[in-house]
């Protein structure tokens, strides 16, 4: 049996999603978007995101505009201590996906950032508005929260593997690789005493996983995988933290596996978490022949030294 995590301890070690929003000034539509942004994940109960804005050409210091303070308050949300700031590279962390106003904005995010962590909203300036134009888009705003959390799998829930879980996990393994598991495989995988699997899940939806053992305190990964429409959200970057976390709280030595030499991707995920290349399998991989890199993090890294 898989040892149970402490997942307020969890919570800590994982990075939190970032959702920033963006518009021209930061001082009418994204402030408002983060105020009223931050009471509807409260109201949803989702946890672990923190929210903030900037602007593209901010003026730093400026407060929020009087009218977008005025019908902040009208939904119950105070954003009169608000401070306009510019965007800046610091903001283009992994874990940051970003909510911009217009295809303008967008256009100049592109640049730094994956398409898939920008949302964009469509919502005019009410720069001047009188506090109608300023309610209008405050509605229009709110409008699109829902489509924002499904948007970046803001409240994805990572549990270990059950049972209940495997035709899920088999579906992902048919659509990622060209010789997947089947449904039996994973079934006796799970089995094991030391299989340490992951699923992520959104809205019920199984969308990755991470599948590894921990054999006398070297964690090796069998998989990890997530669903195509659902990458570069940080998935399985989460999954990873989940195991590393895992395997830390395990006293686990290191964690290792295998990547394609090819899976530029993959290996720019591993990288991110402080895998080194340890050395080259000849041939391991079939369906096409190719080798793998070995990839190693390890746990303890003064005894490695
Ligand atoms: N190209 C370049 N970098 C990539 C990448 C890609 N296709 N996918 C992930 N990365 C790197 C990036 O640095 C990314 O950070 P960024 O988005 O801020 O640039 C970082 O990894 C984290 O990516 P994340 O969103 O957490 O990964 P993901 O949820 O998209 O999942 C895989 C990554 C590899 C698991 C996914 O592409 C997949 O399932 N591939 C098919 C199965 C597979 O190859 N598994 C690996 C077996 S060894």
């Amino acid at each position: 049996m898989m040892p149970t995590l402490e997942k307020r301890g969890m919570m800590q070690r994982v990075k939190m999603k970032k959702i920033i929003f963006v518009c021209t000034g930061n001082t009418c539509r994204s402030p408002m978007a983060e105020g009223l942004f931050r009471k509807y994940l409260e109201e949803q109960n989702i946890n672990g995101v923190l929210v903030s804005s900037a602007g593209i050409h901010a003026f730093f210091g400026d407060n929020a505009a009087e009218n977008a303070v005025r019908v902040c308050k009208q939904f119950h949300v105070d954003i009169s201590s608000h401070r306009a700031r510019t965007l800046t590279s610091y903001d283009f962390e992994p874990n940051a996906f970003f909510c911009c106003m217009t295809n303008a904005h967008k256009e100049v995010l592109r640049k730094y950032i994956p398409e898939s962590k920008i949302f964009v909203l469509n919502v005019d300036d009410p720069f001047m508005g009188d506090v109608n134009v300023y309610r209008q888009c405050a509605e229009q705003i709110c409008s699109c929260f829902a489509d924002i959390v499904s948007c970046f799998c803001l409240g994805l829930k990572i549990n270990p593997m059950a049972e209940t879980d495997i035709k899920g996990i088999a579906e992902i393994e048919k659509s990622c690789f060209t010789s997947p598991w089947s449904e039996k495989s994973i079934a006796e995988e799970l089995k094991k005493e030391q299989a340490r699997f992951f699923v992520a899940k959104f809205n019920e939806e199984i969308i990755g996983y991470i599948g590894a053992n921990n054999v006398l305190g070297e964690v090796y990964v069998a998989n990890i995988a997530v669903k195509e429409s659902f990458r570069r959200k940080g998935i399985a970057s989460e999954l990873l933290s989940w195991l590393i976390y895992q395997s830390e709280s395990e006293n686990a030595d290191f964690i290792s596996l295998e990547v394609r030499k090819s899976n530029s991707g993959a290996i720019a995920l591993y990288d991110q978490f402080g895998f080194e290349k340890a050395g080259e399998r000849k041939n391991f991989y079939t369906a096409p022949a190719e080798n793998a890199l070995i990839m190693t993090k390890y746990l303890k890294k003064d005894l490695w030294e």
